[in-house]
Order: structure tokens, then C-alpha cells, then sequence
């Protein structure tokens, strides 16, 4: 979300609610995992590493009380803007997403984020995303075949897809685009091939008026994301990819807040000679379960 736009002084309240009103229902959990009956030996463990990297920033920083009340107020005020989603998945996912694709085989994937919604328009392949009439940025054709890893076409695969508007704007989270704009699910063909035709999406901050911002700048780190297309690739009997598809030239390549970017999900599109739209074509190879 840019720090400009006279959008910014409730974004952070508002999608921090919506994230969480997410998370809360499970209907991020596109990962399948398990909730309750954890093993307490497991639990332990994991809980011990984590409560001790925090004990030894506070011993090796010499962390002071007025710190650690600032460290509890910061923590409510995360709670209080429901932004645990963000901040979880801005600083904390992309190790757990590494965790996951060493197990992964097929097209390497990255980051879910908390902008992911539900229900979005099911669309058949070549398909154009739900966009106002006037819908400003570069017209973009993404394009491409979903497969499995022995090469087989996976008919009845589905990419769904969602990005931001050409001013950085996810629909569902902030005030200007309206719900569902370029997002959907778009259904591949016997083939498994897919053609979106979309605008090109910009880069973005995190919401700044929010305390997960308000903490990124205050140690002096850039809150920005690189231009970039997040996709879900489905199909049946095989894992889920879950992946974001980034820019050559992005200015933030390489330092995206979130650590996201990865240069395999680089795209180049090229001009199509339809006026200023452009095309890039990427496959997608998915594991069996
Ligand atoms: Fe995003």
C-alpha cells in the first residue's frame, strides 16, 4: 500500500482486520496443516528455540525496562490493528515456505502473504480478470501449461490469481478498487494451458500507519514489496504451488520487506505490438500427492 494516498490513514485497521478475520476462520490454511494434539515434546522444543532467541537479544543488547514496555505496548498494539497476519507473514513465513519446498518437488514457489480471498470469480481459460472499465496500468497477458513432474498436462488444473492494481492496491483491503477486481480463478484447459489477460501490477509498502510498519521504519528498513502476481496452481492429485511472479528492472528486487522474491520468479514480458500491452509466458510443474 503507498504511503501517499490519502488511503493510508485507516488501511492499516482495515486490512489488519481482514487478515485476521482470515486467519481466525482457517481459510488460509492452504497448507493443510494440522491444528491441535501437538506432541509436547515437539511443542517444547520449538517454543524453548524461540522464547531463547529472544532472551539473547535481550541479554546480548542489554535490553532496558523502558524497551521491554515498549516491546509489550507494540505487541498489544499488533493485536489491537490485527495485523499478526501481516507481520507474521512479512517477517516470519518465507522461513517457514523454505521449510515446506525442501520437501517439494516441480516449480519452486514462494510466499503465501495475507492478501489471498476466498471465493473469487471462477473464470475459463483464456480469460480476462474482473477489472473497472477504466482500469489504469499496462495491459499484461500471462500465459502458460500446468504439468505434472513426469511432464503430463494436467487438465482440470486451475491458477488462481491475485495482485495489486497499477497503484499498488489489493481489492478487499483497500477502499479504491472494488471487491474482486483483478482477482480469479481461472480453470486451464484440456491441456492445462492458461491465459490471463490482466494490468501490470506496481510495487508497494506494507500499511505505515500500523505498528508492523511504524517498527519496519524505525529501524530504518525499507517497508516495500517488488511489483509482483500471486498465484495458487491447482490440480487434482497433486500439491498445491503457492507463488508470486516478479519484474526484471523492479527496483525492490532483492530487498523485498516480505524476503519473498526469488530470481527463478522473474518475469521479462515483452511488448505484443497491441499498443503497450505485454506478454510473458511461464509454466507450471506440479508435484503428485
Ligand atoms: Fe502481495
Amino acid at each position: 500500500m503507498t504511503a501517499t494516498s490519502d488511503q493510508s490513514v485507516s488501511d492499516a485497521v482495515t486490512a489488519g482486520a481482514h487478515a485476521t478475520e482470515i486467519a481466525r476462520s482457517g481459510a488460509s490454511n492452504l497448507r493443510g496443516a494440522a491444528g491441535g494434539g501437538a506432541d509436547p515434546a515437539r511443542v517444547s522444543a520449538v517454543v524453548s528455540a524461540a522464547l531463547e532467541g529472544i532472551r539473547a537479544a535481550i541479554r546480548d543488547h542489554e535490553v532496558t525496562y523502558e524497551e521491554f514496555d515498549a516491546f509489550k505496548q507494540w505487541l498489544i498494539a499488533v493485536s489491537d490493528t490485527g495485523e499478526w497476519p501481516l507481520f507474521l507473514d512479512v517477517y516470519l513465513e518465507f522461513e517457514v515456505e523454505k521449510v515446506a519446498a525442501a520437501t517439494q518437488q516441480g516449480s519452486i514457489g514462494t510466499i503465501l502473504g495475507p492478501f489471498w480471498l476466498d471465493g473469487q470469480a471462477q473464470l475459463d481459460s483464456p480469460a480476462t480478470l474482473p477489472m473497472r472499465d477504466d482500469e489504469p496500468g499496462t495491459p499484461m497477458i500471462l500465459a502458460g501449461q500446468v504439468t505434472s513432474t513426469d511432464g503430463t498436462p494436467l487438465a482440470g488444473a486451475k491458477v488462481d490469481i491475485w495482485h495489486t492494481d497499477s497503484d499498488g492496491w489489493y481489492s478487499g483491503f483497500a477502499a479504491k478498487p472494488p471487491a474482486g477486481n483483478l482477482r480469479g480463478v481461472v480453470r486451464c484447459d484440456d491441456q492445462g494451458r492458461f491465459e490471463i489477460h490482466t494490468r501490470k501490477p506496481a510495487p508497494y509498502t506494507i500499511p505505515l500507519d500500523g505498528p508492523t510498519g511504524q517498527m519496519t521504519q524505525a529501524a530504518g528498513w525499507s517497508p516495500w514489496r517488488p511489483a509482483h502476481i500471486h498465484l495458487l496452481v491447482t490440480a487434482p492429485g497433486h500439491r498445491t504451488l503457492t507463488s508470486q511472479l516478479f519484474f526484471t528492472g523492479d527496483p525492490y528486487l532483492g530487498n523485498d520487506v516480505a524476503s519473498a522474491d526469488k530470481p527463478e520468479l522473474t518475469l521479462d514480458p515483452q511488448p505484443t505490438g497491441h499498443g503497450d500491452q505485454v506478454r510473458s509466458d511461464r509454466d507450471f510443474v506440479l508435484e503428485p500427492e
